[in-house]
């Protein structure tokens, strides 16, 4: 496994391959990363995984400075796992002057939800896919990118980016990995003590709740929606979570569904705190 720190090292690296495959990742990777990073190996001929903390993705008062950096311990999961290249570039070569250049993704996608309460957060996603895509494939004509679905709005901006920039770049994502009592594999989880990792799983079930909710109410779904989220909103609440959204949308928009939309068109999204930690999961209905 090859370690490029700027990006003519890695553009030298990646100059023999036709197609790389790329995972992008802010470290303190879990197996929901090397599940990535193993379906990566199927679909190029050289596996890329980036390590960045991205500052311009962190709001002032949020984890970017404690946010977890386990060098040797992803290093030692990437060559396990199969990465042929980690890029791992510092700050300073991968933002050499301020970045007042940003991609501004679309606010009706990028607004709401995660977007609503961590405002600028895609467009500091947004931005840093771009220059790591810049990166790694510039001089390349075809290319792949994975992302967990467990971000799932996350991956809907990027696809959207590269619809609308006619990147010549698959974009793939993978399944959310989950732990056995179901809670989805974050990096976060770490911040969790013992008694909220216990506890933590109760965001995906009131997910699972509101969507059996919302199928069971069918074609009154539109009128009845508002009331079933404040229901699971107050739920998780009673239980001692600082909820930020819980709620179902349609899978092609994120928007609320309206009559007619079917449940294989919809997916549950839910972000809440627990203690100091923040948790975001959802699932296709
Ligand atoms: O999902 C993440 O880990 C980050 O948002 C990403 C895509 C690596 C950009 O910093």
């Amino acid at each position: 496994m090859e370690i490029a720190r700027t990006i003519p090292e890695l553009r030298q690296l990646l100059a023999a391959h036709a197609k790389p495959a790329f995972v992008p990742t802010m470290g303190n990777l879990h197996d929901g990363h090397l599940a990535l990073v193993k379906q990566a190996r199927l679909l190029g001929d050289a596996t890329v995984v980036s390590i960045f903390v991205n500052r311009l993705q962190f709001l002032p008062h949020e984890d970017f400075d404690s946010y977890p950096r386990t060098w040797d311990a992803d290093c030692a999961k990437l060559q396990a796992a199969g990465c042929d290249i980690v890029f791992a570039p510092r700050e300073t070569d991968l933002y050499p002057e301020p970045q007042t250049f940003k991609m501004h993704p679309d606010p009706a996608l990028a607004d709401i939800l995660e977007g609503q309460f961590r405002p600028g957060f895609f467009t500091g996603v947004s931005t840093v896919v771009m220059k790591l895509f810049s990166a790694v494939f510039s001089g390349h004509a075809a290319g792949v990118a994975l992302f967990g679905q467990k971000d799932y709005q996350q991956l809907m901006v990027i696809r959207q980016m590269v619809r609308q920039f006619t990147l010549p770049i698959e974009i793939v994502g993978g399944p959310t990995c989950r732990a056995p009592d179901g809670l989805a594999l974050s990096s976060r989880n770490g911040y969790l003590n013992e008694t909220e990792r216990v506890e933590a799983v109760q965001l995906s079930l009131a997910l699972r709740t509101l969507a059996s909710d919302a199928l069971a109410a069918a074609n009154a779904l539109p009128a009845q929606l508002p009331g079933l989220e404040q229901r699971a909103l107050q739920a998780l609440a009673a239980r001692g979570w600082r909820p930020d959204y819980l709620t179902l949308r349609r899978r092609a928009d994120l928007q609320a569904p309206q009559a007619g939309d079917t449940g294989q068109s919809l997916v549950v999204l839910g972000a809440a705190r627990l203690g100091t930690t923040r948790l975001i999961d959802n699932f296709e209905v």
